[in-house]
């Protein structure tokens, strides 16, 4: 059983890529919509849910961690790895080397939320992968507060996203790079501000082809699909065709369930 998490809805486009690529796979979702967003928190304070949930799948039999969130996987990602040194853990991490690879103008930018805009880990993954390419690293206050509430629609949010588009592209930018799982829901939105100048990097499949390289047996199950969170569960599955992800509803087992954690 894989057992994937995030702070709320984000991690849902990597549970997709997941259970497109192993659709066989037994899989638990939780979101732990009770203390999000996690973007604002302290690094000690996401370590201790991080592990506090980690634990909780393991509990109920999941022998494959995926952190499906860019924040908690720059904060405590190691901590869980090594609180559970026989499971593998996949981390999600933003594209900055994928980007720098293919960028023409050998500039690029990184949208994040504030925890991981602060972190050693993404200062790092820059220094080993970026090269020579210039990265802006652009922190995105309240957008995956925003997704969470499905705010696609509102103007003041679509108003923000474009003041904060226009300028990396006037600079040069061909590869924008969402350094957030929730942001993979914002495509919609920033692809016509992007028209064409820049391609969005989203590492959602790339997280899902590690999982199914390190999985191998565990992979195998009834593709069962459970969905958990701290607070309004009911809202998971509500949000799913908001989010393009209808298909993902069909396979949920049960009732989503409140977890106490
Ligand atoms: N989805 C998360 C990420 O990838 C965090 C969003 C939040 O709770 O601030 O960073």
């Amino acid at each position: 059983m894989i057992g994937v998490f995030d702070s709320g809805l984000g991690g849902l486009s990597v549970l997709a890529a997941i259970a497109r690529a192993l659709p066989q796979a037994d899989l638990i979702y939780l979101a732990d919509t009770a203390h999000l967003p996690y973007g604002t928190k302290s690094d000690i304070f996401i370590r201790e849910r991080v592990l506090a949930i980690g634990q909780h799948l393991v509990t109920l039999g999941c022998d494959v961690l995926v952190v499906a969130c860019n924040t908690a996987t720059a904060a405590a990602v190691e901590a869980l790895r090594q609180q559970h040194p026989q499971i593998p853990v996949v981390g999600i991490e933003p594209g900055i080397k994928p980007a720098a690879v293919d960028s023409r103008t050998r500039r690029i930018a990184v949208l994040t939320t504030e925890s991981t805009s602060r972190s050693e880990r993404l200062r790092k993954l820059i220094r080993d992968h970026a090269g020579s390419v210039a990265v802006d690293v652009e922190a995105c206050p309240g957008w995956a507060t925003r997704v969470e509430m499905l705010e696609f629609d509102d103007p003041a949010f679509a108003t923000e996203i474009a003041a904060k588009i226009a300028p990396l592209l006037d600079s040069g930018i061909d590869r924008l790079v969402l350094g957030c799982t929730h942001y993979s829901f914002l495509a919609a939105l920033l692809n016509p501000l992007i028209d064409g100048r820049a391609e969005l990097v989203d590492v959602a499949e790339a997280v899902a082809r590690q999982v199914m390289r390190i999985s191998g047996i565990r992979a195998r199950g009834n593709a069962q699909l459970y969905l958990l969170a701290t607070a309004a569960p009911e809202r998971l599955r509500s949000a799913l065709p908001r989010l393009g992800l209808d298909w993902l509803a069909a396979h949920a087992t049960d009732a989503e369930k409140l977890v106490d954690l």
